[in-house]
């Protein structure tokens, strides 16, 4: 356990604003953390195989530090436990726990666990306590800060669920080093994106030091709290998505049509390498569309690349449909309103915008070009 201090980054939303703590070693003080805020508590921890056989009995130890007893409740690892079962079977673990509403249910994992246990949370008793420690690093910049939380219907992913901002979020960032590699530059896209959006000094930063932020230690964490402090100032200002907090959906548009057409099949896309190769497509869409430079788009690719994540359709294993098919995939997303699309572009680098009469024809024209059987 480390003895520095852990960066702390509020959520501001009035009497629901909370504290995002992010630093190593923050596991073994969960009891205190906790207990400080949620005096007398029970807890439930909800979390995944592999999460639980790394990281448990080090967060049960820390709970029982602060006085903390704690129920557990173990699913299958993986975006299939986003379902309506495993949603009934925490359900019913926290009640067959006897926790009551002013108990607390934690989240220990990545984005599955935290959507799951969020929601579960939220309506158990008609909403209980609820505390994120997320485990990946796509969960401590991204999915347990700002309350979106829920699961996937047949219809499609995340489509039901509720906003339910948590009581605290305890970012460990030592727990990051048995994350598969693959995971953590997963994550580490959703990271790249604050800087595109609006933080220019911020991905130049990250150009400089993206192998101190892989290798652990101060870097790490000091790159997990900037993404944070970006996110909380989205959230406290549009927490519930009616305007800004849109420009988080940067490179998402491309990516969901990208995974979809691989049939959401992690062996070929996980969602960070989707929002990756998402990212650089809207940057050189917009260079085509004459909002950016080309060069803009050439920088974002060479970095993904340096860090090793896919950057264009072509390091997609295996066939994808073809250009057709994949603007079928985005008028499919939720973001076409009468005929025009609405993407996330860019006028550079931290210069997002949200343009909202995108013409389809122009996409499929862009896709058309970009894909690896088309002409580029
Ligand atoms: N609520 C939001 O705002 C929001 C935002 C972005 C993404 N999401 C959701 O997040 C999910 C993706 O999250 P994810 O990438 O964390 O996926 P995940 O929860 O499936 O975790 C990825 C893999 O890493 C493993 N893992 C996690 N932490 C580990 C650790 N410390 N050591 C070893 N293994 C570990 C997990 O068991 C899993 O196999 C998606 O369902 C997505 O919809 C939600």
């Amino acid at each position: 356990m480390s003895h520095t201090e852990p960066v702390k980054v509020e959520v501001g939303l009035g009497d629901r604003a909370y504290d995002i703590l992010i630093g190593p070693g923050l596991l073994s003080g969960a009891g205190t953390e906790i207990a400080d805020r949620l005096p007398g508590t029970r807890a439930a921890i909800v979390t995944d195989e592999n999460v639980a056989a790394a990281h448990l009995e080090t967060l049960k130890a820390g709970l029982e530090k602060g006085g903390i007893r704690a129920a557990v409740i173990t699913l299958p690892a993986g975006e299939k436990t986003k379902s309506f079962a495993h949603l009934e079977e925490v359900v019913d673990g926290v009640l067959a726990a006897k926790l009551e509403r002013r108990d607390v249910v934690i989240a220990l994992g990545g984005g599955v666990i935290g959507d799951l246990a969020g929601f579960a949370a939220g309506i158990v008793r008609r909403g209980m306590n609820f505390v994120q420690v997320p485990t990946s690093l796509l969960a401590q910049v991204d999915s347990s800060v700002g309350g979106k939380t829920g699961i996937n219907s047949a219809r499609g992913k995340n489509l039901v669920g509720v906003f339910n901002q948590p009581k605290l979020v305890l970012a460990d960032t030592g727990v990051l080093d048995t994350l598969p590699i693959r995971e953590f530059r997963a994550g580490y896209a959703e990271l790249a994106k604050y800087g595109l959006i609006d933080r220019p000094g911020f991905f130049a930063w990250l150009e400089e030091n993206w192998q101190k932020v892989f290798a652990g230690g101060e870097q790490r964490t000091e790159a997990i709290a900037e993404a944070c402090r970006a996110k909380a100032d989205v959230v406290a200002r549009d927490e519930f998505e009616t305007g800004d907090r849109a420009l988080l959906n940067l490179g998402h548009t491309f990516g969901h049509a990208l995974e979809a057409a691989t049939n959401y099949d992690g062996a070929r896309l996980v969602h960070g390498e989707g929002v990756a190769i998402g990212m650089a497509l809207a940057h050189r869409f917009s260079a085509r569309l004459n909002l950016a430079s080309p060069d803009d788009a050439e920088r974002v690719e060479a970095h993904l690349r340096a860090v090793g994540l896919p950057w264009r359709m072509a390091d997609i294993p295996g066939e994808l449909p073809d250009a057709e098919a994949l603007l079928g995939f985005i008028t499919q997303d939720k973001k076409v309103s009468r005929g025009a699309l609405t993407f996330i572009l860019t006028r550079g680098v931290g210069q997002a915008f949200i343009a909202k009469d995108v013409p389809p024809s122009e996409v499929l024209s862009f896709l058309k070009a970009s894909h690896p059987n088309g002409s580029r």
